[in-house]
């Protein structure tokens, strides 16, 4: 008999975050044919993950370029993605999350009725236009799925609400967090020789910031608010792993790179990311896998948004969303590091994301649909 081929397919940093951890459970499965096809939508931020993972590639279709616009990178996904499908047939299309990659090769899929199991679905701000384009992108995604691995309960309800059938949808915890354990377990002891000039004496705010609402003047009034806060709180060094996107650059170097309590750097590898958000007092970002992450890891974090589609850890405590504006940004960020009571009660660690076991579900609930095991999953739920 021959096996069913799974193919995965993935472009930028934070789906192959979380994707490594499924990829690895399905390569690991001798009654399964996994293969890898990689946009490339990023380059240098998507290799570091495939190295630190080790994931095998198959397919490399090397679409980034320079300040790409949605239209191009729509365009190069669909027709260099296409072929591939057509030629490797396979009995399941695996995509992630929001990006352009993940809608587009779904697309492709559709068109060739290869089914498609999106891993990370139902997230839902219920604004179209943010995040942009990642709201439609993952609502166009939902509509072309036939499996939906969501995250939480909240993400399996918006499916529903959409009309999905409830035997489509296994709740699986979030794979960001089955990649932070790994990484993290991994690395414990290992020393980052690219903090050897941090220094120890301060408190560390960690930042990231790269959405495409968020750029120009938003991004302008973020990095006022960080210059504010560095003002204000001498004991206070800002570490900024900037994108490598031009748009970004451009408007942060300006107000902070003169700033002697200011890192400016390259974005970092996975691995000594998550080491630096473990040393973090605070993060700022208007990052979506960093709102899961840093509260597992009971770093309070201030979300520079209007909304999220993460609402758990808002909930829980654990994030704020302040928006985009200069004062707003500045006044909460003092109030926590001014504050030890505000500070304590928003820095415990919670895990509404996930317990380290999600790829395990999905990639059962991939054997099943495959007809390779009667049993669905159990569903993830997170502890009280
Ligand atoms: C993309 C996704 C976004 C996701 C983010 C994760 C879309 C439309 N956007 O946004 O949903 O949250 O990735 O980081 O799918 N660049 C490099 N090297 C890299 C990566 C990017 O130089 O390794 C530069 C290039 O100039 C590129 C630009 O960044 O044109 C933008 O990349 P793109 O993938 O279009 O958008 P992101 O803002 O990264
Ligand atoms: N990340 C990283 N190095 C960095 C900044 C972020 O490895 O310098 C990781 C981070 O831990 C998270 C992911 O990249 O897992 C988030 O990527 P990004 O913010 O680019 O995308 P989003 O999650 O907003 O889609």
């Amino acid at each position: 008999m021959t096996r069913p081929t799974v193919m995965a397919v993935f472009g930028t940093r934070p789906e192959a975050i979380k994707m490594a951890p499924v990829v690895q459970a399905l390569a690991a499965d001798p009654d399964i044919n996994t293969r890898v096809v990689i946009t490339a939508q990023h380059r240098q931020l998507l290799d570091q993950v495939i190295d630190l993972f080790r994931l095998p590639v198959h397919h490399d279709l090397d679409i980034m370029q320079q300040r790409q616009t949605l239209p191009e990178l729509s365009a190069r996904i669909m027709t260099r993605f296409s072929p591939i499908l057509m030629e490797e047939k396979p009995d399941l299309l695996l995509v992630h999350g929001d990006t352009s990659t993940t809608c587009i090769a779904s697309l492709a899929a559709f068109y060739q009725q290869v089914a498609v199991g999106h891993v990370e679905a139902g997230l839902r701000t219920d604004d179209l236009y943010n995040p942009f384009p990642e709201e439609m992108n993952r609502r166009v995604t939902s509509q072309l799925a036939r499996l939906h691995f969501a995250p939480t309960e909240t993400a399996k309800a918006a499916l529903l609400r959409e009309g999905h059938p409830l035997d489509h949808i296994t709740v699986t915890g979030n794979t960001v967090i089955d990649a932070l354990l790994q990484t993290v377990a991994t690395n414990k002891t290992k020393q980052f020789p690219e903090f050897a000039d941090l220094p120890t004496d301060k408190r560390l705010l960690i930042v990231t910031a790269h959405r495409r609402e968020n750029w120009g003047e938003p991004m302008r009034q973020m990095a006022e608010a960080f210059r504010d806060i560095l003002d204000r709180f001498p004991d206070t060094h800002l570490v900024f792993p900037m994108h490598p996107n031009p748009v970004v650059r451009e408007v942060v170097e300006p107000i902070l790179a003169d700033h002697p309590r200011a890192s400016l750097i390259q974005p970092l590898d996975y691995a000594p990311f998550c080491h630096l958000m473990a040393r973090a007092t605070l993060v700022l970002t208007d990052s979506g896998g960093i709102q899961e992450e840093a509260p597992s890891l009971g770093k309070p974090v201030l979300v520079m948004r209007t909304t999220t589609e993460r609402p758990e850890a808002l909930y829980a405590g654990t994030v704020t969303l302040v928006g985009t504006e200069r004062a707003t940004i500045r006044d909460k960020a003092s109030e926590l590091l001014g504050d030890p009571a505000a500070y304590a009660a928003m820095s415990k660690a919670v895990n509404p994301y996930g317990d380290g076991k999600a790829a395990m579900r999905t990639h059962q609930a991939i054997r099943h649909f495959l007809g390779l095991s009667a049993e669905r999953p159990a569903e993830f739920a997170p502890l009280a």
